[in-house]
């Protein structure tokens, strides 16, 4: 089989990084290509790179696509041969309907006027083609982010994609979800079209993939056919961290010590629907040199506890205690809460 994609040599630095360095990659028609690696390998740059973010001449290296080398000087060249890039961070509008965001910067027009009912019928098409039942005026900030990402993929399909690349589209998705886009990308294989996937969850790889191609510190390390045999999770693991893995999860040797924070009776009401909890009554404690994991299904309120805690960063009405070192806190303001030695990293890069 011929392919549709050949990356060679590519090189791309940022001041004082080398994020790409020789990277080849060679994608064939109408397959689906999992490139994996571990943070900051560089896989979202060489996408980039692909799609015209960073455009022609801000990378060395050439760009095979169809046959032809090519030159993009922006998304809409590559978006014009039918390259489609879902980003890692979503970028549909969520005050805006489910039609809007997906004619948004190519409205369905006749005349200069756009043309309200062509947008509707379309995008009613659109959405039956990943499989949603939504109504086009369904306000996006209304659906949660598996349907989201599905939109995203019903607006690529409105611009006749022939390789669509998705970095990570599965990493902040539930099990069902997660499963649901991965059957549509195989429907899509299905058609003739080829897919890059960006991921770090091996077991939907696994599942998936016709290709993986491994990136360690912005280089390309080796391309696997998964028709040719079986790869195991192992194998792909070792290469990306570039060393023999003897342990997959090392014994660790932690130094536990005493409670040093703990939260009683936590609760908290919804910002908007005050009569609604949001979290009821969580308790919880830390002790000094633990990790603690706070597991849930999307929409648990396992942010929205986090939140809660750190200044009141989320919610209304909240009730319950914090203690530091077995003594009352007021972590009432954001302020406050770095006051004591308590800092948030938030789930949104
Ligand atoms: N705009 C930028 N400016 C400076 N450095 C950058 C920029 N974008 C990426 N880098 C750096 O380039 C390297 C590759 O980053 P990249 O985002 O491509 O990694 P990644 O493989 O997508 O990682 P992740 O799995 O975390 O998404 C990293 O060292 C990163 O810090
Ligand atoms: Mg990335």
């Amino acid at each position: 089989m011929s392919n549709i994609l050949e990356m060679r040599g590519i090189e791309k630095s940022f001041p004082g990084v080398k994020a790409l360095n020789n990277v080849n990659l060679a994608v064939r028609e109408g397959e689906i290509h999992a490139i994996v690696g571990e943070n900051g390998a560089g896989k979202s740059t060489l996408m980039k790179v692909l799609s015209g973010v960073y455009p022609h001449g801000s990378y060395s290296g050439d760009i095979v696509y169809k046959g032809e080398v090519r030159a993009f000087k922006d998304i809409r060249d590559s978006e014009h041969l039918g390259i489609i890039i879902i980003h890692q961070e979503l970028a549909l509008v969520p005050l805006l309907s489910v039609m809007e965001n997906l004619f948004l910067g190519n409205e369905q027009a006749r005349g200069g006027v756009i043309d309200w009912e062509q947008s509707y019928v379309r995008a009613k098409e659109l959405l039956a083609k990943v499989g949603l039942k939504e109504s086009p005026l369904t306000k996006v900030g209304d659906l949660g982010v598996g349907k989201q990402q599905l939109i995203e993929i019903a607006k690529a399909l409105s611009k006749e994609v022939k390789l669509l690349i998705l970095d990570e589209p599965t990493a902040s998705l539930n099990e069902s979800d997660s499963d649901a886009l991965l059957e549509l990308l195989l429907e899509l294989k299905r058609q003739g079209i080829a897919s890059i996937l960006i991921s770090h969850k091996l077991n939907e790889i696994s599942k998936v993939a016709d290709s993986i191609t491994v990136l360690r510190d912005g280089t390309t390390v080796d391309t696997f056919d998964c028709r040719a045999e079986p790869i195991s999770e192992d194998r792909i693991i070792q290469h990306m961290v570039g060393r023999e893995m003897a342990d997959r999860y090392p014994q660790r040797d932690p130094k536990i010590g005493e409670v040093i924070f703990e939260v009683r009776d936590w609760r908290v009401h919804h910002p908007l629907h005050s009569d609604r909890l949001a979290i009821k009554d969580v308790n919880m404690t830390v002790r000094a040199g633990e990790i603690v994991g706070i597991a849930g299904l999307m929409g648990a309120g396992r942010t929205e506890l986090a939140k809660s805690i750190f200044g009141r960063a989320y919610g209304k009405k909240i009730t319950g205690q914090a203690f530091l070192h077995g003594k009352e806190v007021d972590l009432s303001t954001i302020e406050k809460a770095i006051d004591k030695g308590i800092a948030y990293v938030t789930e949104d890069r």
